[in-house]
């Protein structure tokens, strides 16, 4: 075995068990089957969106609404060209069946903005994610690196740049709707972010010898504003209302975008819209590919809420940018899996109860690494 398979999955899906360090504690694992498909999130036609007086004021309502229940909702008929998402779906397959040393030619291990790397590019994960990814920071345009965007397969890079563009457009649209919903300026949501951010993260899932064990991409909250997704139609994109307890598996549509806010978009609006609480899970009959574009605030962008209703309290209790936003979020989660592994050890068992006052406190960490290093 040649040192640069040991390092993606491509030689690991062969295997009959699956290796110790994807192996999640029984309390991660899957409780629901990739393929037992759930219609509780509601699919949206964007058809008429530009309607002032027809459609509009009913598709808002409805987007708001998916917004406050779950924090995510379907997009069809959203003007995303079918072309050009067969196009960006394909290419990246292609991407994912290069033989390994041409996907290590972009390994982004070492905290290098973009390329091929397999699990995560975030720290601190103790259990591996079943993924390989492919991801490009794509806004601001300024900010282009494209010495790590992947040249092959041939016309990837152009037909990328176009998928950033539409659904960067296709995002904004759908900020106004949440603006609106506000009671605000159309712009208010975009313009809270500065200067928008995009990331575009690729997810491929391969086949899994033992997936009851383990999960695609454990469970989180997207730290954004909002993030558009298309999915294959294998299914795996799972969500939870409940903190954890009960999971649907969305059903994948052809040719939809998921979307679903993130704790950016939760906190501007006080708490209002849900950031979704999600995972993907993995199967053993077939691989899934998976496509998130993240919008995200400019890091020096101030996370407050725009708006406090009567009656209400501001979620946060002071203005923070979003780079403390984040650094936060990580410093949370990297104290709450040393605590689990504590709890572990000496067989107490860390409950639910605790594990949401910890998250309440979210605080920041004197050994935070800088945020370059970790937003992702
Ligand atoms: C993500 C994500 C879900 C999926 O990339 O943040 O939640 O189904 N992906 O791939
Ligand atoms: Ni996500």
């Amino acid at each position: 075995m040649a040192p640069t398979t040991v390092k993606t999955l491509t030689y690991l899906q062969q295997e009959k068990t699956l290796e110790s360090s994807f192996v999640r504690d029984e309390d991660e694992r899957p409780k629901v089957a990739y393929n037992h498909f759930s219609t509780e999130v509601p699919v949206i036609s964007l058809a008429g969106l530009d309607e002032v007086h027809g459609r509009r004021v009913q598709i808002c309502q409805n987007i708001v609404e998916a917004c406050e229940n779950w924090g995510i909702f379907q997009v069809v008929d959203h003007g995303v060209d079918a072309k050009l998402i067969s196009d960006m779906t394909r290419l990246a397959r292609d991407f994912f069946a290069l033989p390994p040393e041409e996907k290590l030619r972009f390994d982004m291990s070492g905290g290098k903005k973009g390329g091929f790397i397999v699990s995560s590019h975030l720290q601190g994960e103790a259990v591996k994610d079943w993924r390989e990814i492919v991801t490009y920071f794509s806004y601001p345009v300024r900010e282009r690196d494209y010495s790590r965007w992947p040249d092959v397969p041939e016309g990837w890079k152009a037909v990328t740049e176009e998928y950033s563009e539409k659904l960067m457009g296709l995002a904004c649209k759908l900020l106004e709707v949440l603006s609106e919903a506000m009671g605000l300026e159309k712009d208010a949501l975009t313009k809270a972010c500065v200067d928008m951010d995009q990331k575009v993260v690729v997810n491929y899932y391969p086949k899994c010898p033992q997936p009851d064990l383990t999960l695609g991409l454990k469970r989180h909250t997207d730290p954004g504003t909002i993030t558009l997704l298309l999915q294959d139609q294998v299914g795996g994109l799972q969500a939870t209302r409940d903190n954890g307890k009960t999971w649907i598996t969305v059903q994948p549509v052809q040719g939809a975008f998921v979307v679903n806010l993130g704790d950016h978009g939760h906190y501007l609006s006080n708490g209002r819209f849900k950031n979704a609480d999600h995972q993907a899970v993995v199967n053993s009959n077939t691989s899934r590919l998976s496509i998130a574009t993240f919008q995200n605030p400019a890091p020096n962008a101030t996370v407050y809420p725009l708006k406090i209703r009567e009656g209400e309290k501001p979620v946060l209790e002071e203005p923070i940018t979003f780079a403390e936003m984040y650094r936060r979020k990580m410093s949370t989660d990297i104290e709450l899996a040393r605590m689990k592994k504590l709890a572990k050890e000496k067989k107490l068992g860390l409950d639910l109860e605790k594990e949401n006052q910890l998250k309440e406190l979210e605080k920041p960490k004197l050994d935070a690494k800088p945020l370059n290093e970790i937003l992702a």
